[in-house]
């Protein structure tokens, strides 16, 4: 398996390829690879001639520098995996200074209101510093078709709306949440929380299914209140928000109507760990 740490020859690699003909797919990672990240692959491999696979701890998204120094490294166990997976695939593994030099910033996005709430209500510059790895990934590799899970849901939508902005002429694909099998949904951060609190972690996706069965029926407010009161009496699990939300414009959902999309969007803290989670409601 070719590995590459240097956006140069990755970008040479991918140039060849292309003179060939050969189609290129990116799925973009911070590594500790698990069922989830490698579920894009896989599809990633069946819609393409090769993959590229990037494992980067990016920096410039996180927030809270705890957060960070406690990222899962793995590399050498991701890499096991790819290789069980596909001969078919190439690593992208550069270094802090190779993506950004001496200046570890990221740009400043404009993402019409979508990295405004939630998420971005939340985690400050996080999704600036998604949109600057992404675009520089995007750029570097330009590959067919790239892929991102829903599980970050907003994190796909503004993925999609940095490559409209900026007329990035690759395809985002978005690809289902894999789950663990009591429902909580596969997280590299899952790694971090004791064995009792991942076995009763499926609490966050069965809270989500109620509201998703109450949708249609109970208005969003009075789900939302049910939602708040459940974790209130959870003594394992901390709710930092949940929401309603339009599936395009990621706004809350005030009124239902009819022809919309929406989804629930749920942010939990277990063991002093961020857990996220969403699922579609109609
Ligand atoms: P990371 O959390 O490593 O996730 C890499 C990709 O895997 C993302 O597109 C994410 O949505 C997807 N993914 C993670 N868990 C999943 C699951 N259970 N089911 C399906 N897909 C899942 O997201 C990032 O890294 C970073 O923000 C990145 C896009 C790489 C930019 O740094």
């Amino acid at each position: 398996m070719k590995i590459f740490d240097l956006k140069k020859e990755l970008n040479a690699f991918t140039n060849e390829l292309r003179k060939k003909d050969r189609t290129i797919g990116l799925v973009p990672t911070m590594g500790a690879l698990h069922t989830g990240h490698i579920s894009l692959v896989k599809k990633a491999l069946s819609e393409n001639d090769l993959v590229v696979v990037s494992i980067f701890v990016n920096p410039t998204q996180f927030d809270k520098k705890d957060d960070l120094d406690k990222y899962p490294r793995t590399f050498e166990k991701d890499i096991e995996l790819l290789r069980q997976v596909s001969d078919h695939i190439v690593v992208f593994a550069p270094t802090v200074d190779e993506i950004y030099g001496g200046d570890v910033t990221s740009e400043s996005y404009e993402f019409d209101g979508l990295d405004k709430v939630m998420e971005g209500e939340f985690r400050t510059g996080h999704f600036d510093g998604v949109g600057t790895i992404v675009e520089l990934l995007l750029r570097t590799v330009a590959p067919d078709k790239a892929y991102f899970g829903e599980k970050d849901f907003q994190q796909l939508q503004i993925i999609r709306k940095m490559a409209e902005i900026k007329k990035l002429p690759f395809q985002i694909i978005g690809c289902p949440i894999e789950r663990e099998p009591h429902g909580l949904a596969m997280s590299s951060r899952n790694e971090r929380l004791s064995k009792n609190t991942r076995e009763q972690a499926g609490f966050i996706h069965t809270t989500l299914q109620t509201a998703q069965a109450d949708f249609g029926t109970k208005s969003v407010l009075s789900i939302a209140d049910w939602v708040k009161s459940e974790f209130e009496q959870h003594p394992l699990f901390d709710l930092e928000y949940f929401e309603i939300a339009d599936e395009n414009t990621l706004t809350p959902a005030l009124k239902i109507q009819d022809n919309q999309k929406y989804r629930a969007f749920i942010a939990v803290y277990a063991d002093g760990v961020r857990l996220i989670d969403n699922l579609r409601l109609n």
